[in-house]
């Protein structure tokens, strides 16, 4: 694999921003469940750096869960409409307040499923937690509860966010430069 900078265009939210924004969002829901049985889960596997470092800033008791999904038919870049679970919470949810930790929704297949597989479950209640929105790309609408930040309708990575699976770890979030990120596949292809 290649350094990520042999494609990155800009990077669109550096370290300490996401940081700073991540300590809003920790407090924030530190206020709104004082009291509550809090229960924080993690959509596998982009949510994983954002859960850790979100659940660090928030300074009330809580519990931590995870859950993944994969879309139907075709994989790679864009999901396609229905998921099913592939990994379940080993929790009953029904005592507890839940928020839901994504790193993105794009065109909101993803969480929609997963909202309503979760409802069922009848939770005390069920919200959303987002770090990126990129809401030019929406198909069905979420209603989110807090929201690190929106952005532009661009191909972004890092910070839980992968490139073919690679790239999750980068503690920021980069813009990726297809032309570039494209050249250096077809050269690989090549050889
Ligand atoms: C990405 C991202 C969100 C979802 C958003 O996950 O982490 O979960 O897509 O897209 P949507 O709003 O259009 O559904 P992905 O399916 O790539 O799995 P990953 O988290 O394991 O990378
Ligand atoms: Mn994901
Ligand atoms: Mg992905």
């Amino acid at each position: 694999m290649w350094d990520y900078r042999e494609f990155l265009g800009e990077v669109l939210i550096d370290s300490d921003t996401l940081q700073r924004r991540i300590q809003e969002l920790g407090e924030q829901i530190s206020k709104d469940y004082e009291g509550k049985k809090l229960l924080l889960v993690c959509i596998l596997r982009g949510g994983v750096m954002f859960l850790t470092d979100l659940m660090r800033s928030i300074r009330i008791p809580h519990a931590i869960e995870f859950m993944a999904v994969s879309s139907y038919g075709v994989g790679g870049r864009h999901s396609s409409g229905q998921v099913r679970i592939t990994f379940d919470l080993n929790t009953d949810i029904s005592e507890w307040d839940v928020i839901l930790v994504e790193d993105i929704i794009d065109s909101g297949h993803t969480l929609h499923s997963v909202l309503e597989l979760l409802s069922i479950r009848q939770p005390k209640s069920l919200s959303v937690c987002a770090l990126l929105d990129k809401s030019e790309r929406r198909e069905v609408e979420i209603p989110l509860k807090y929201i690190g930040f929106e952005i532009p309708n661009k191909f972004v990575f890092g910070y839980g966010l992968d490139i073919d699976d690679f790239y999750r770890n980068l503690p920021f979030i980069g813009v990726v430069n297809l032309e570039k990120y494209n050249a250096l596949i077809h050269q690989q292809e090549k050889e």
